[in-house]
């Protein structure tokens, strides 16, 4: 007979306290490695990070260096907390290598990892040039897995370690006008549930942040429309408030979080009562420039 290769190794880790049996997590004093802190929603995570007592290693383009260095300093002063910046593009080959290298010599031993960097841009698949799709890939998925495939097995080995993915409320269902977008949030989505099974009981946690559309320079820098009728409906949520509410759901265990009880049920719940065709249908409808 054979014996389960992976059996030995993710041998269930004894439960410390309540809190911990509770899947309840403490920031304080953690080393946090997160990606895309130069703005937006990792900028504020950074900040919701900080207040909880976290170090941050915090990474972006080599373009935003003086920016993030700015921010680095402006958050130890308020927080108290140590920082380090790493502006290493993870488009580059070998990026997500270079920063969690660079990032564990820095910090000794990476706690958690925020996987938060992200491109977008709207428009129709064939008409999107290739070269910006090859790097959407890089970044939006390729950079999510390898720095997991990093990161945690140090994480099995230190018996206590969390994920934080930064997905979105896009990876439940096609995104028209931005397919490839949509489609590598699914990835990381199946990715990110399928190994929180892998790693249960070993005293590491994968979990994802499922934002709606928030006003960052994100969207607005990737031309989505401001006139879609979907909009219209849901309006554009608040880096902060995303920040704040899915740092409480972290730190409570909460493995999947899509800020806001409507969102929540829309793409979990109600896509589960509608043929494909007809998810896809509305999605079209709802995502399409209007005149
Ligand atoms: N905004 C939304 O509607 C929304 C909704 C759901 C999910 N999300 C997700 O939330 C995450 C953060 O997005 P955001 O809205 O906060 O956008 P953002 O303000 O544009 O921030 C994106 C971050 O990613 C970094 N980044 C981009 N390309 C990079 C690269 N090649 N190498 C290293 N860092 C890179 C950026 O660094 P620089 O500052 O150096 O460019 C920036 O810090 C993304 O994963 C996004 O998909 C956003």
């Amino acid at each position: 007979m054979h014996s389960h290769p992976a059996k030995g190794r993710l041998a269930p880790c004894p439960a410390t306290s309540w809190a911990t049996r509770m899947g309840k997590f403490d920031l304080s004093g953690k080393n946090v490695l997160i990606t895309g802190a130069s703005s937006g929603i990792g900028k504020e995570l950074s900040r919701c990070f900080a207040a909880e007592g976290a170090n941050l290693y915090m990474g972006c383009r080599p373009s935003e260096k003086d920016q993030l260095e700015g921010w680095a300093a402006e958050v130890e002063q308020a927080y108290g907390v140590k920082t380090a910046t790493f502006p290493i593009d993870l488009a580059s080959d070998r990026g997500p290598e270079e920063l969690h290298e660079a990032a564990r010599k820095a910090a000794g031993k990476i706690d958690v990892l925020v996987n938060n960097a992200g491109i977008f841009r709207y428009g129709s698949f064939h008409e999107i040039p290739l070269d910006y799709h090859d790097c959407l890939v890089r970044v939006n998925l390729m950079a999510y897995y390898k720095l997991m495939r990093l990161a945690i097995p140090h994480m099995v080995e230190a018996r206590e370690g969390r994920v934080l993915n930064v997905v979105s409320a896009a990876a439940f269902q096609p995104t028209v006008y931005h397919a490839i977008y949509g489609a590598a949030k699914s990835f990381v989505q199946s990715l990110s549930e399928a190994v929180n099974q892998e790693v249960r009981g070993t005293g590491v946690k994968i979990c994802t942040l499922n934002p709606p559309y928030t006003d960052t320079a994100l969207l607005r820098d990737g031309g989505f429309p401001t006139n879609i009728w979907w909009l219209k409906v849901s309006g554009l949520c608040d880096a902060g408030t995303i920040a704040r509410k899915g740092t409480r759901a972290f730190k409570a265990g909460k493995e999947v979080y899509i800020p806001g009880f409507i969102n929540a049920f829309l793409h979990t719940i109600l896509i589960r009562f509608f043929p494909r065709r007809v998810v896809n249908a509305i999605s079209c409808w709802s995502l399409r420039v209007r005149a």
